[in-house]
């Protein structure tokens, strides 16, 4: 049925779950990665073992490839350039890819489309930031943002005080953006395939916990105004639009106190926030990935019911084989959806799985998600005992 074969950038859990979409339709597809013993080597058989950022390995990859994706966005795109140029359908092409893995490029970009995003200006690094903190051109606070390579949070420093600005500034080309007064974050997850039609899901919220200041839960839909809802869902099509991107879109989304909704940055590929699509969405976003690269028409974005997901992260004093506690306390709660990626090693706060609640009863979503978050623990073998 389909004779054209989807090559993927990338191994981890991402492409796992796009590769379980995909065999539902026996998609053909292949992936390339470090190892094959990375998640998604573990259900696609067809793995190549290399380094996505080497030129060599990347295009000798596309060469078995008709359509190339990519499930994170530190990939050679001088490969995808000269595959794009020989006739390779590169979906999000290597033009947007180098916009977005640099993060003053997309600032710049969104400035340029008017999208509205938080003010900002480009330094070179830490002298250059002193130096403008000297002339009076710049003035704390301000959330410092490494251009390329952050993630998870890592490569984002905010900047309060002298304190900071003595022990938290980094040495790096950066953005240096006004910190927003958030009053919620959230993210919206879009879809676009190659004739231009968009699919858009419900908001998603990330809910903080009360004691550290990290996000315990995703919940969608988010619990904030019809209005600003419409909103967020009408700002992540005008982006995806404005990019031109076919594929995924994760547009990151903060919401002010006075009502405004800012992006703070967007990925052109599967996400972290989509991940209850798998089981709370008629479609799940790899499934719709899959769909939009073969120029299908998108699938339904409703929610069957509303979603709580938690990620499965490595407890902080555990490092070796991994070990699920209380798997069997919470897969016995009805709606409790456990995914285990398939990683061997567990690491303080490495992303082993996730875990999605579906409830209608507000109520009992909050009560269950508490109990998986209380109750299940990723640790390692010798430990559980
Ligand atoms: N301009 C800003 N004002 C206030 N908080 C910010 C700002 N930019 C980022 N943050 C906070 O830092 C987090 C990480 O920043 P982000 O740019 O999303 O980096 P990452 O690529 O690591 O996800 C955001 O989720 C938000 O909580
Ligand atoms: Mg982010």
């Amino acid at each position: 049925m389909f004779k054209k074969t989807i090559g993927i950038l990338g191994g981890g859990q991402l492409g796992k779950m796009t590769a379980l979409a995909a065999q539902n339709w026996d998609v053909p597809l292949r992936f390339l990665d470090v190892s094959k013993n990375f998640p998604a080597g573990k259900v696609c058989p067809f793995f190549q073992e290399g380094n996505f950022k080497n030129y060599d390995d990347v295009y000798a990859f596309g060469q078995d490839c008709d359509i190339i994706t990519i499930e994170i966005e530190s990939v050679n795109t001088e490969a995808l350039h000269q595959l794009e140029k020989e006739g390779k359908t590169i979906h999000p092409s290597p033009r947007i890819l180098d916009t977005i893995k640099d993060k003053g490029k997309q600032k710049l970009f969104y400035k340029e489309k008017n999208l509205p995003t938080s003010n900002f200006v480009l330094a070179d690094g830490k002298s250059d930031i002193l130096n403008r903190i000297a002339k009076g051109d710049l003035s704390l606070p301000f959330v410092q943002k490494a251009r390329e390579g952050g993630y998870d949070g890592k490569g984002v420093s905010v900047i309060k005080n002298q304190r900071d600005l003595d022990s938290k500034l980094m040495d790096t080309p950066s953005v240096i953006e006004d910190l927003v007064e958030i009053e919620k974050e959230l993210g919206v997850i879009v879809v676009r395939n190659e004739n231009g039609e968009t699919a858009v899901y419900s908001t998603v919220e990330m809910v903080f916990s009360e004691e550290a200041n990290l996000v315990e839960y995703l919940l969608s839909p988010a619990r904030i105004k019809a209005e600003h809802e419409a909103a967020a869902q009408a700002l992540a099509i005008k982006t995806i639009e404005s990019f031109d991107v076919c594929g995924l879109l994760a547009v990151e989304m903060f919401l002010t106190p006075q009502g405004e909704i800012l992006i703070n940055e967007v990925a052109p590929r599967p996400h972290n926030s989509g991940h209850h699509s798998i089981d709370a969405c008629m479609t799940s976003q790899y499934a719709q990935l899959i769909r939009a690269l073969y120029n299908m028409p998108l699938g339904s974005t409703k929610m069957t019911a509303p979603a709580i997901m938690l990620n499965l992260l490595g407890e902080p004093s555990h490092q070796g084989p991994v070990y699920y506690k209380g798997l069997e306390e919470c897969t016995a709660l009805e709606g409790v959806k456990v995914h285990i990626y398939g990683k061997e090693i567990t690491k303080p706060f490495r992303k082993m799985g996730h875990v999605t609640v579906i409830d209608d009863d507000k109520e009992s979503l909050f009560e269950k998600a508490r109990f998986v978050k209380n109750n299940l623990k990723v640790i390692t073998q010798n430990s559980s005992k």
